[in-house]
């Protein structure tokens, strides 16, 4: 068969899926933002808001300014040392010990940058803050500082709230304060140290937490371990997002595991990200499959 002839059949068989994927991702939002549930409304909206680039003025301003901030980061080929907690890449297989001490290197400033989350992404957190109106807001993983650029902005538009952002090397950790300084950004803080050290304190001094992003360990131990630990100091009705459920086996077992949680009464994934709302006031588990 000839290259041409394929590529039209591929395209061909292509169209279809892209119209189911759509059909499924509008359904599975209709579904979300006619459910009693003020949270899931409010999400549903983030949602839509987010596929449909609809931002005012002032949100738009808000995150030109942090992608500028962005872009300079990543064309700085600076090269500086770090240290990582983390699970390396999907196929690292760390070790326990190695996680806890921390792995050392030195990489640029850009190749640090580049794992921050992407516009789109970080657009669906400031709109998710926008809509939920959260006032304490935890997350792991800085890095430079972006995810919480967005998430403070989004607090700062709407007039209350405060982010605590934590992250595992000094290095990166500085980068991440001078992001906030060079933003302006003033309800935001970053507490430096590994997690199984510095989490702890923050929980105490954050809570209730109403909006909990989790993008730091990606390992399936350290997100079960941290998802538990953060659980007493969440608010009556808290929303925890998980970054890259699907990153590595690990990860998704671990997002199946929350989506099975009973304290979990519903949970939302989107395919790299997932989302749970823990509501003592629900007595019903649902789940949407919202396929971003
Ligand atoms: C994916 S990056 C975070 C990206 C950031 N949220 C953004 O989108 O702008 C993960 C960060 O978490 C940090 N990290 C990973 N595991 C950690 C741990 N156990 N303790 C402290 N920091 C950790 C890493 O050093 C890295 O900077």
């Amino acid at each position: 068969m000839s290259s041409t002839i394929k590529r039209i059949l591929k395209k061909g068989l292509n169209l279809p899926l892209h119209l189911l994927k759509r059909y499924k991702t509008q359904s599975a939002l209709t579904r979300l933002s006619s459910h009693k549930n003020r949270k899931l409304q409010a999400i549903a909206a983030a949602l839509q808001e987010s596929l449909a680039h609809n931002l005012s003025s002032q949100e738009q301003q808000s995150i030109s300014l942090i992608e500028e901030r962005r872009s300079f980061l990543l064309n700085s080929d600076k090269e500086i040392a770090k240290v990582d907690y983390g699970a390396g890449s999907s196929n690292s297989n760390r070790m326990g010990e190695q996680m806890n001490s921390g792995v050392r290197s030195t990489a640029s400033i850009s190749q640090i940058t580049a794992v921050s989350k992407p516009q789109f992404w970080a657009t669906v957190l400031f709109k998710l803050v926008r809509k939920l109106e959260p006032v304490s807001c935890v997350e792991l993983g800085s890095c430079v500082g972006i995810s919480a650029s967005y998430q403070a902005s989004a607090l700062k538009i709407n007039g209350k709230g405060a982010i605590v952002t934590l992250e595992g090397s000094d290095e990166i950790a500085n980068l991440a304060k001078e992001t906030f300084v060079s933003l302006g950004i003033e309800n935001a803080s970053v507490v430096t140290g590994p997690f199984h050290k510095t989490l702890g304190g923050v929980l105490e001094t954050s809570k209730p937490i109403d909006f909990f992003f989790n993008d730091g360990h990606h390992d399936h131990d350290a997100v079960l371990k941290y998802f538990n630990q953060a659980m007493p100091y969440l608010s009556d009705a808290a929303v925890i997002v998980f970054d890259d459920i699907s990153w590595s086996p690990g990860m998704r077992k671990a997002w199946n595991e929350i989506e099975n949680d009973e304290r979990v009464a519903a949970s939302i994934d989107l395919g790299s990200i997932g989302m749970a709302l823990v509501d003592k006031s629900m007595n019903t588990k649902e789940r949407f499959m919202i396929p971003l």
